[in-house]
């Protein structure tokens, strides 16, 4: 996908990402590529406060072009890119049920829709902590042949061919995440 305003489009994921509670405080980072280019959002600032002005430019080695300091999971989202030369936009949410399952370390199955044919889980990535080389390394390793992974004890990534396709992934993501839940709770209410 052609990214023709890619600092517009972080901006207003993030906006959308904030408002919608996939993320709350300072958690959460959006990024899109262009090229040899990666637009991504400012560490410490809450996804509600990203803007035209703040969203930081590197190159993919992540060296800083313009702006500020880069998310503390530039190394993740730039692992990604590398792994999957197809992936144009990543989001990093902090989703409350997806979150959830991470932290019980409980699978999310896939859905129908968007995940497939409702075989199999969303891989998990075992625990590093954030913005660790390891966690940035497991995560491309993982997403080479997935969209999506499960950060555990932490919480979601999504990559898509553009950010928005990485934006809906994680919308489904949560929506199945809360869906299993409500699923295995009412069959343990059978009589
Ligand atoms: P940043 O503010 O550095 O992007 O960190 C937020 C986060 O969710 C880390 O995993």
């Amino acid at each position: 996908m052609i990214h023709l305003n890619p600092v517009r489009e972080v901006v207003d994921v993030s906006l959308h990402i904030y408002r919608t509670g996939l993320v709350s405080g300072i958690g959460g980072n959006v990024s899109a590529r262009m090229g040899d280019r990666v637009f991504i959002t400012p560490t410490m600032v809450p996804l509600g406060e990203v803007s035209l002005r703040n969203v930081v430019l590197v190159d993919l080695n992540g060296r800083v072009i313009r702006g500020g300091r880069p998310s503390s999971e530039l190394g993740l989202h730039l692992e990604v890119y590398r792994a999957r030369p197809d992936v144009g936009g990543i989001v990093h949410t902090h989703s409350p049920h997806a979150r959830a399952f991470s932290i019980a370390g409980v699978q999310i199955e896939k859905m129908e829709g968007f995940m497939g044919l409702g075989r199999g889980y969303i891989p998990m990535v075992p625990y590093h902590p954030p913005g660790s080389r390891e966690l940035a390394a497991e995560c491309g390793r993982v997403m080479v042949d997935e969209d999506a992974a499960i950060l555990e004890n932490h919480g979601v990534v999504c990559a898509g061919e553009g950010l928005r396709d990485a934006l809906l992934l994680a919308e489904f993501i949560e929506e199945s995440a809360r869906t299993q839940f409500i699923a295995e709770t009412l069959k343990s209410m059978k009589k």
